[in-house]
């Protein structure tokens, strides 16, 4: 008998994740009930936010239990289906997780067109991290032509997209990653105007030199050093879209908030705009998102770029790296064929 894989939560991480924190497990493929559809998954995204999910502390969402599959969004294939809304060999963008295999009663899933793109990008530049820069630059950072932008994480699936379309609105795009092959994509291949890399100790002065009118958009995707570089070139009436602080997904304990006070003093005198928001929180722009980001990547304006992990076996270890750097563009895990 054919078995599904699956990966399960085994322990809740205590700073960074490690191997005995997972567990894969073989189990049967399910067969499918009235309504239901089975799907095999092709392409499991690994995500930053999945670090929170193994946490139980508070959060906007409800954590992964100990002993549950891991969470995740999938390109899947129907390869049964009792659900009319569905036929086999349907693609679709669902939630099925770490796994190879999945019943779903249909809801929340999405049919994927092949013919448009690639079907990996429906969890990539066309899929949530494309949304989410879109949505936290153009909402929130609300670049304006000349102005200069900043994002960290530069060569990954939210930062690559967010100077991109930063320069496509007319501004400047300063991109801050880990290493000089990073750097060199971001500039030379994504066309961001500058690229400095945030393990350089003098990357406060360097960031300087690269921002000469200040900053006026800091996409925080990151936190930590990078952000103590930015606050202080950060303009009178700067925005700050909250993205992410991956810096910080590992910490064990709250950091003593020594300089709030200077924090609160420069929102205050320089009028910062400071605003974290979550990918949903802007869900009625989807259809704009879709139209505008097909249409750049369809004209060669955004770029993107994958990375491959082949097999679910091997989701736990590209996730680990991901924390760390590892991944140089999208993170995905290729768990089954594409026959699309
Ligand atoms: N608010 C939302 O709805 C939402 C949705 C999606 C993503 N996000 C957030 O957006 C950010 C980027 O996500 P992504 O999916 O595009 O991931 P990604 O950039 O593809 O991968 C994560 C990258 O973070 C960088 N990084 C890790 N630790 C760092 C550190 N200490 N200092 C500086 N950079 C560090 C690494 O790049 P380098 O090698 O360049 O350091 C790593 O490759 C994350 O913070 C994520 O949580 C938020």
């Amino acid at each position: 008998m054919a078995l599904a894989k699956r990966i399960i939560l085994a322990s809740r991480p205590v700073g960074e994740p490690k191997a005995s924190d997972f567990r894969i497990e073989d189990c049967p493929i399910p067969t499918p009930g009235e309504g239901q559809v089975l799907l095999r998954s092709i392409w499991l995204s690994l995500d930053p936010y999945m670090r929170g999910r193994m946490s139980d502390a508070p959060s906007y969402a409800t954590p992964v239990p100990v002993g549950g599959v891991m969470e995740a969004g999938t390109v899947c294939e129907v390869i049964a289906s009792n659900n009319p809304a569905f036929a086999k060999s349907d693609i679709v963008l669902a939630r099925a997780g770490w796994q190879t295999h999945a019943l779903s009663d249909g809801k929340g899933l999405i049919k994927i067109d092949p013919k448009l793109a690639p079907i990996s990008t429906a969890v990539g530049v066309l899929g949530m991290p494309g949304m989410t820069a879109y949505v936290g630059l153009l909402e929130i950072g609300r670049p304006e032509g000349g102005e200069t932008v900043v994002v960290a994480a530069a060569s990954g699936a939210v930062g690559s997209a967010v100077g991109q379309i930063a320069r496509i609105k007319g501004a400047r795009a300063i991109g801050i990653a880990g290493g000089k092959d990073k750097c060199d994509y971001v500039k030379n291949e994504l066309g961001f105007d500058a690229c400095l890399d945030h393990r350089d100790p003098d990357l406060a002065a360097k960031l300087k030199d690269a921002c000469p009118k200040g900053i006026d958009v800091y996409f925080e995707n990151v936190g930590g050093a990078v952000f103590e570089a930015v606050f202080p070139l950060l303009n009178a009436f700067a925005r700050v879209p909250v993205c992410g602080l991956i810096a910080h997904y590992n910490d064990t304990q709250a950091v003593a908030p020594t300089w709030a006070p200077s924090l609160m003093r420069a929102v205050l005198t320089k009028r910062l705009t400071l605003r974290g928001f979550i990918v949903t929180d802007f869900a009625a722009r989807h259809g704009d998102f879709l139209r505008d980001m097909s249409s750049w990547v369809r004209e060669g304006r955004v770029k993107y770029k994958e990375f491959v992990t082949e097999g679910l076996e091997n989701a736990p270890a590209a996730f680990m790296g991901l924390l760390k750097g590892a991944n140089f563009g999208k993170q995905l895990v290729r768990v089954g064929p594409d026959r699309s």
